[in-house]
């Protein structure tokens, strides 16, 4: 059985199956709304439904995920039982055909720390693929299971796409094919995919927060801005545990050269005794509190495990941040 959901406010409207839940069906008909997880983790999917009734046990979500009243859903769990009306807390209309399956050939496999490895992949000859600085990429392995990558480039790059990848222990992907991957496999991958991408009709100052190998697609963010010749200012917060877990400390230390007024923070959260480390340590989210009086006029892009993310979306409100000047990218594994 299939339903029509309205969005509020406006004439557009879409087909929703019983069975299929409101972020899923909205996509398939070139309606994009906030998301990250799709698995009912991040929050970012949040929305009201202002009229109609969801299927029993997909409603809701916890405080975790921002839930708080009862008209608001995770619309990447929430399924319909009737007509409704939403009001998702942003949309916008993309051309379903602008996602390409590709393969792509894999041309430099680079080990950027000890459980981080660069993967670049070109597609081949006369294709493009057009995405959004911070968008990911999904990999289509050969037993029908996906794994979601951020692109680590930027757009104009558009022949060939940059990974990071961190290696899981017991990774379906990470611990065991990507080992065996060879120099001029072939991958095959869909994108681009993601609501995570700069919003460039905003010329508030910007502060980017990574946690890990979430550097990949404020990375890609950053080399954008630079492309651009965007005048941001921009404050970047990098954590990890360990050094080594900063894998692009020469990428760093030239960004702070070209551009003395970005201010760049490693942060580490696990020092050993008798460290070299001098920098920043704690948490990435502490740093941010320990820096900022107020944020009510930034905007606010992270990338990084739910914790992190999680207790950073804690800070920035506290200081003030709109609920709408928070783009978060979240892991999931
Ligand atoms: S909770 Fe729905 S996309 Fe993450």
């Amino acid at each position: 059985m299939s339903f029509k959901i309205q969005i509020q406010g406006s004439d557009e409207a879409f087909d929703c199956a019983s069975a299929e839940n409101l972020l899923d069906a909205a996509m398939r008909q070139g309606i994009e709304m906030p998301y990250s997880c799709r698995k009912g983790v991040c929050g970012n999917c949040k929305g009201r439904v202002v009229h109609g009734d969801l299927v029993l046990g997909t409603q809701g979500g916890s405080h975790e995920t921002g839930i708080n009243q009862p008209d608001e859903h995770l619309f990447c769990r929430a399924q319909p039982a009737s007509d409704l009306s939403i009001a998702p807390t942003s949309w916008h209309r993309v051309d379903p055909k602008a996602r390409k399956i590709v393969l792509a050939k894999v041309f430099k496999k680079i080990q950027l720390a000890s459980d981080v490895t660069q993967l670049q992949l070109r597609f081949p000859a006369g294709v493009r693929v057009k995405f959004k600085a911070g968008q990911y990429l999904q990999l289509l392995l050969p037993d029908g299971q996906r794994r979601s990558y951020s692109m680590a480039n930027a757009p104009h790059e558009s022949d060939s796409v940059q990974l990071h990848i961190r290696n899981l222990p017991q990774g379906y992907f990470s611990d065991t094919m990507l080992k065996n991957i060879q120099i001029g496999d072939l991958l095959k991958v869909e994108l681009p995919h993601g609501d995570f991408w700069l919003r460039e009709d905003s010329e508030r100052p910007l502060l980017m927060v990574a946690g890990g190998t979430g550097f990949a697609p404020i990375k890609s963010i950053l080399d954008h801005i630079i492309r651009q010749k965007l005048q941001r200012k921009v404050h970047l917060y990098w954590g990890a545990r360990e050094l080594e877990g900063i894998y692009a400390n020469d990428l760093l230390a030239r960004w702070m050269q070209q551009f003395p007024a970005w201010v760049i923070h490693p942060v580490l959260s696990n020092v050993a005794d008798g460290s070299i480390w001098t920098g920043r340590l704690g948490f990435v989210h502490e740093a941010v509190q320990a820096d900022f009086e107020n944020l009510n006029d930034w905007d606010v892009y992270a990338c990084g495990g739910m914790p992190m993310v999680t207790a950073l979306r804690d800070v920035c409100k506290r200081l003030g941040l709109p609920d709408s000047n928070f783009y978060s990218d979240v892991f999931v594994n």
